[in-house]
């Protein structure tokens, strides 16, 4: 009987073995309350420790009410975020601190684990190329397996890139450049196959907006995407609305999440209440499913477990946390992750720039002028109160948004140097810094804008297109 006990409990995920324990518990306080027999308290109770000592095999950690394993915290029911720690989720970022999101804190809150020097070093001995200025920057700061992929990658073994887009409306912002400028120079430097999920489904769910405007946004946004120029050849870009329903693999993927998924835990991960609609509670197995390849027969000519590596602000990481939960239970590799910081609101970094709010952001549909007012006008200043202060304090390249795009968008690393030096010895003025950031975003703007002129809806439909890409499997 306990060895039965035992080896049912293997198979069970930290997470199951969580919840089964928080339930043992309350089944037991049930007991005492209601007075029951005493050989029905005493078995419930040793069934409790023996959960609990499975849990403790497991984890490596002691069972602890409401806060469940490392590898998957609770984000959003605020049963453990402690007071003065900082909002990250897939809908909200907030933080009381102009710097930004303490992203070491996150780190260790979400269990990922940090992009050092070593990680970085080893990155360009595999690939060959100079590491990208996000890379060097800390700008992709946290990862999930990267290790593996590595090991993978110099034993020639293949693995494929996913990433997405929630398409709200039909203009992306410049922060949602950041994951797919990096996915871009991923898929040059690893050469490896990459497919991007536009969640047109998921907009209809949380939006106010019809099937239909979704779709057309999915598609608009697929020109951006495009435009950030991936190789046709090697990369599959798809609406849910549009693939879902004719892939049986993609759709196998899905059930089989659902079925190791409890709303109890999409609760927990998410924040989902009662009065959600189903749509969004069955939501995050669609967004898991692209980490398996058999989602994609037509990539990988029907192999299971190519390893996937996912490029993304780590807003997304829940559902990413949900999935490598699930993926050894339905016999997939786990995929590994590259997660970045977020770009910064035009009225600082306590929020991330967000297209619901327009203020907030600079749009790639914007003009030269739209580029220069928003920046001058919201771009918030660490600059000093007058210019005499200004020239004795100098300014805060921590808490400047000016500074904070620039490390972005500006590859030159000298050059950044030296104008943190003089903003930050106050030879270099606020309006000055804002000017070096609008020559710097306007030709940038301009050039994409340029490139998206040029795809045209044939191309997208092309990209569009499930079919195999330029890999042999
Ligand atoms: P969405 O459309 O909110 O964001 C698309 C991608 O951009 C990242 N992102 C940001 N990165 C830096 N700074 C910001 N201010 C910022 N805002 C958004 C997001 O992390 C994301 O990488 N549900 C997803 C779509 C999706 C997805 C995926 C994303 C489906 N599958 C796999 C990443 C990986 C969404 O609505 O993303």
């Amino acid at each position: 009987m306990a060895d039965s006990l035992n080896c049912d409990l293997k198979s069970l995920s930290p997470l199951q073995l969580f919840e089964r324990v928080t339930e043992q518990g309350e089944k037991v306080r049930a007991l005492k309350a209601g007075k029951a027999p005493k050989d029905e308290i005493d078995a419930a109770v040793r069934m409790l420790l023996s959960l609990k000592l499975s849990y403790k095999t497991t984890t490596g950690q002691d069972y602890q009410a409401g806060l469940p394993p490392k590898d998957l915290v609770l984000i959003n029911n605020g049963t453990t975020k402690e007071e003065d720690e900082d909002l990250v989720d897939p809908w909200n970022v907030q933080t009381s601190n102009a710097k930004g999101v303490d992203y070491d804190k996150l780190i260790v809150r979400f269990g990922s684990s940090k992009i050092d020097t070593d990680l970085i070093n080893r990155i360009e001995r595999a690939t060959g190329q100079k590491p990208h200025h996000f890379l060097r920057r800390g700008i992709f700061f946290s990862h999930r397996d990267m290790d593996q992929i590595l090991d993978a990658y110099e034993n020639k073994k293949s693995f494929y890139l996913y990433t997405g887009r929630g398409p709200s409306s039909q203009a992306m912002h410049v922060g949602h450049l950041i994951p797919f400028m990096f996915t871009k120079w991923l898929q040059e430097v690893f050469d490896v196959p990459l497919v991007i999920q536009l969640t047109d489904d998921e907009k209809y769910l949380w939006k106010d907006m019809t099937v239909e405007k979704a779709y057309e946004y999915a598609k608009e946004n697929a020109k951006d995407i495009i435009a950030c120029g991936f190789d046709i050849n090697k990369t599959f870009i798809f609406s849910d609305l549009d693939y879902l329903g004719t892939s049986p693999g993609f759709y196998k993927n899905i059930v089989k999440v659902q079925k190791h998924v409890t709303f109890n835990q999409v609760k927990g991960i998410f924040g989902f209440t009662d009065s959600d609609c189903i749509g969004k509670i069955s939501f995050p197995a669609i967004q898991a499913a692209p980490s398996f390849s058999s989602s994609f027969p037509q990539i990988f000519n029907g192999k299971e477990s190519i390893q996937c590596l996912i490029p993304c602000a780590i807003d997304q990481d829940p559902y990413f946390r949900m999935t490598r939960d699930v993926a050894p239970r339905i016999g997939q590799p786990k995929p590994a992750l590259l997660h970045s910081v977020f770009f910064p609101a035009l009225q600082g970094a306590q929020t991330k720039m967000s297209a619901s709010d327009p203020n907030s952001s600079i749009f790639l549909t914007d003009t030269p002028k739209q580029i220069k007012t928003k920046i001058n006008k919201h771009a918030f200043s660490g600059g000093r109160d007058t210019i005499e202060e200004h020239r004795k304090y100098g300014g805060n390249c921590d808490v400047d948004v000016s500074f904070m795009y620039l490390t972005f968008f500006l590859e030159d690393d000298d050059r950044l140097e030296q104008l943190k030096q003089a903003y930050t010895s106050g030879e270099l003025l606020t309006g000055e810094l804002k000017k070096v950031l609008i020559e710097t975003m306007q030709p940038l703007i301009a050039a994409h804008q340029e490139r998206r002129k040029q795809v045209t809806d044939e191309v997208v439909k092309q990209f569009m297109t499930p079919r195999k890409l330029a890999f042999e499997f």
